[in-house]
């Protein structure tokens, strides 16, 4: 067991966790990492090693990226490999429980808040891919709707509308039709209901203030949120995938009992995302050994950054912070070409001292999406020596994006009404 896990009950609030009502940008030299406000001390982003301290996690290593790679007979995805995925909770045990023949899921979500996601969206639910075809595992993913009603003040047909484009984004990743369910939380609460008020009945107003930062004034559907996102990672939520049981709530209580407490031996989930979303899941895993559940195990990705600079991330409320995968290969052109450039002020300067890697966007862009190492190398080497020029890897990155996006585009061109209807109809998955 991780002891130095930050759990909901021992560290309620966190300077990383100010709500947004409290944190100025201008006013901030520290770090925000928040469900509403991720910002950066400095242009070269978030010192990563420190977060993993601070949040009580433990980085991806070596021997954990093997033992991906031993378990399933395939190369580990790049985003491993580069350390994006970066940090995780009881990632080891996860794969013993795998080791042993036993079942696990995949949960991971998106809070449909723009008609477009965008690249930085995209980075979870690329890895997702990857461990759906790896493990070849059941997939479920939550759209919030509701979150974003609540939360963001969309009326219903805003946020049906965003969420219904953002569920075609999500197929065109490419998962399984057959083994992944999509869902709105407005149309599948109904199943999910039981899960969430066992949930509900396990935390207390005041802890979901100290994670949350919700004040008195907030609405009373925000307090609640917290339990709706964490619902999904218990397998009860899925009756129609994991055969629960009409009883499976009155055994649940009953396990609890004979188990005092202690984790069941059962279906586990992991949920790959960015780590602004930890303060929902360390919350689900306080809570999970006293309903009886096994804790959600998690793993945590890096943020891809914004174009204005890694300050911040890349995010659809800022319109131009983001390449949103409805853009023109035109518009991907111009926000690349204007994003902010780690290459010295003039030519002499960038051949003398070469460019700062650690803040330029263009480069970062290659880091998360260019797929080939050895030219990822080549192009460290030179940009950061100054023989590659800025319009040179600017133009790279370009390139490499507007490939990303194109495909994207004709993948989701193809999607077709019935699919949509499959993914996210409430049926059995085949697993
Ligand atoms: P949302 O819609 O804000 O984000 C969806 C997913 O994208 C990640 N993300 C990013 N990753 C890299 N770089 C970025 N710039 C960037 N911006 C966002 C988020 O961490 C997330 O993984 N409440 C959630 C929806 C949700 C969810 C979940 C997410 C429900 N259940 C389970 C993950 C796992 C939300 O609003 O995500």
């Amino acid at each position: 067991m991780n002891t130095t896990e930050n759990n909901t009950s021992t560290a309620q609030v966190h300077y990383f966790l100010v709500p947004s009502t409290m944190s100025s940008p201008m006013e901030h030299q520290e770090e925000i990492i928040s469900t509403t406000t991720v910002q950066a001390a400095t242009n070269e982003g978030f010192d990563y090693s420190k977060l993993i301290d601070q949040f009580g996690s433990e980085p991806v290593q070596q021997d954990l990226i093997e033992r991906f790679e031993k378990l399933t007979g395939k190369k580990a995805h790049p985003f491993l490999k580069r350390g994006i995925f970066f940090s995780h909770r009881d990632l080891h045990k996860l794969l013993d429980h795998y080791e042993n023949g036993k079942m696990f899921y995949l949960y991971t979500g998106r809070g449909p808040s723009s008609d477009s996601m965008h690249l930085g969206h995209l980075v979870p639910f690329m890895f997702t891919k990857y461990l759906q075809d790896a493990f070849q595992v059941p997939l479920v993913i939550q759209l919030t709707d509701d979150e974003k009603h609540l939360m963001q003040e969309l009326d219903f047909q805003q946020v049906r509308n965003m969420m219904i484009e953002n569920v075609k984004d999500i197929i065109a990743c490419g998962f399984d039709m057959r083994k992944t369910f999509i869902f709105s939380n407005f149309d599948y609460m109904g199943y999910l209901y039981k899960t969430v008020v066992q949930i509900e009945k396990c935390v207390t107003t005041s802890q979901v203030k100290g994670v949350f930062g919700f004040n008195d004034s907030d609405n009373i559907g925000k307090m609640s949120f917290p339990a709706i996102q964490a619902a999904p990672s218990f397998y009860t939520s899925f009756p129609h995938i994991f055969s629960v049981q009409q009883d499976a709530f009155q055994n649940l209580e009953s396990t609890m009992k004979e188990n005092n407490g202690k984790n069941m031996d059962s279906i586990m989930c992991l949920i790959p995302c960015a780590i602004d979303q930890d303060p929902y899941f360390r919350l689900t895993r306080d809570v999970a050994p006293k309903l009886g559940f096994p804790k959600p195990v998690l793993v945590h990705g890096k943020f891809l950054p914004s174009l204005q600079g890694a300050k911040t991330k890349m995010a659809s409320s800022d319109k131009n912070s983001a390449i949103f995968l409805t853009d023109s290969n035109a518009v991907i052109a111009s926000k690349v070409a204007g994003s902010f450039s780690g290459g010295g002020a003039s030519k002499e300067l960038h051949e003398k001292f070469g460019a700062n890697l650690k803040v330029d966007v263009p480069f970062k862009l290659l880091e998360f999406f260019l797929e080939d190492d050895q030219q990822l190398e080549q192009v460290r080497e030179e940009y950061s020596k100054g023989i590659m020029l800025t319009s040179q890897i600017k133009k790279l990155a370009f390139e490499v994006v507007s490939k990303l996006v194109k495909e994207h585009q004709e993948r989701r061109a193809r999607i077709t009404e019935e699919e949509l209807k499959e993914f996210m109809s409430v049926r059995k998955l085949d697993f």
